[in-house]
């Protein structure tokens, strides 16, 4: 399976923190914010991934993360040009993902939970689509999903002023090689874009969606305005200080997946000075 990380967009609800920077590269704590949506797509498996930038920011992406061979993996570049909606990452990434099967994450979308791996791992076969469903306070933010008594998905809508359940989308999902196709057919909605949920929606009316309920252990983050971004800073903060264990440390992931060496892990920390992050890998 491919993985896709779309971080793009102009960012406009964290202005000015985002006028000269792309938000996927703001700091999450003590880390850029794009580490924890890359640490996702490793911990479901996965070692090929693009990375979907604006024009302006993909020289930093760059230089931030490079080739990715340091971690076992390969990161692949590419751009979009405007924010013309979540589903044009497949179109993007068509000749990417080839025969492919691929998981997309957004660039500011954190996760944190005791079983992440487990229910990560075990979609990257899937047939048809698979995405979440996750208990929110305002679900008209986002995607919303309802189920029936059964606790099958029945309807799927994007930002409903009227939501039919509190279940929001969060921002991951993994789909066959058929999303290419949907993506392409998938009109601009009327805020001109191509919607994620489309693509959902397809896949529902088709029955092969499945809707994974995440349960009270798991923690999840849209960090698209000051106040969520705060809120995810200070949980990984938190969370760190606790357990003395780092989230999202890439390098830590793909030893612990058995994709590089000791050696290779004791390499990676060169890369990065003298400073906390280099000082938890050394310590590993
Ligand atoms: O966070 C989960 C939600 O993400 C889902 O529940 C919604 O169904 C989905 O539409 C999306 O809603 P948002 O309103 O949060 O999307 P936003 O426009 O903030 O974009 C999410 C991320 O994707 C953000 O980091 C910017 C990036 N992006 C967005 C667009 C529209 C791109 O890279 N390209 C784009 O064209």
């Amino acid at each position: 399976m491919k993985g896709i990380v779309l971080a793009g967009g102009s960012g406009t609800r964290l202005f000015p923190l985002t006028i000269s920077v792309s938000k996927q590269l703001l700091p999450v704590y003590d880390k850029p914010m794009i580490f924890y949506p890359i640490s996702v797509l490793m911990l479901a498996g996965i070692k090929e991934i693009l990375i979907i930038t604006t024009p302006h920011d993909k020289a930093l992406f760059e230089k931030l993360l490079g080739d990715g061979s340091y971690l076992g993996c390969s990161f692949e570049y590419a751009v979009q040009e405007a924010p013309n909606g979540l589903a044009e990452a497949f179109i993007i990434g068509a000749d990417f993902i080839g025969h492919d099967k691929v998981a997309l994450v957004l660039g500011d979308n954190i996760f944190y939970g005791n079983g992440l791996s487990k229910m990560l791992q075990s979609n990257n076969d899937v047939v048809g689509g698979a995405i979440f469903a996750y208990p929110v306070r305002d679900p008209e933010r986002f995607g919303v999903v309802a189920f029936d008594k059964n606790h099958k998905a029945l309807s799927i809508e994007e930002k409903p002023k009227h939501p039919k359940s509190n279940y929001a989308v969060p921002g991951l999902y993994f789909y066959d090689n058929r999303v290419v196709e949907i993506a392409r057919s998938v009109q601009a909605s009327e805020r001109g874009e191509k919607e994620i949920t489309a693509v959902n929606k397809a896949y529902l009316d088709l029955g092969e969606l499945q809707v994974g309920v995440m349960s009270r252990g798991m923690s999840w983050f849209d960090t698209g305005t000051v106040d969520s971004l705060d809120d995810a800073t200070e949980f990984i903060r938190v969370i760190q200080h606790n357990q003395s264990m780092m989230i999202g440390c890439l390098e830590e992931i793909a030893y612990r997946m058995d994709w590089i060496s000791y050696d290779d892990l004791k390499t990676s920390a060169s890369r990065y000075g003298k400073g906390a992050y280099a000082a938890y890998i050394n310590s590993l």
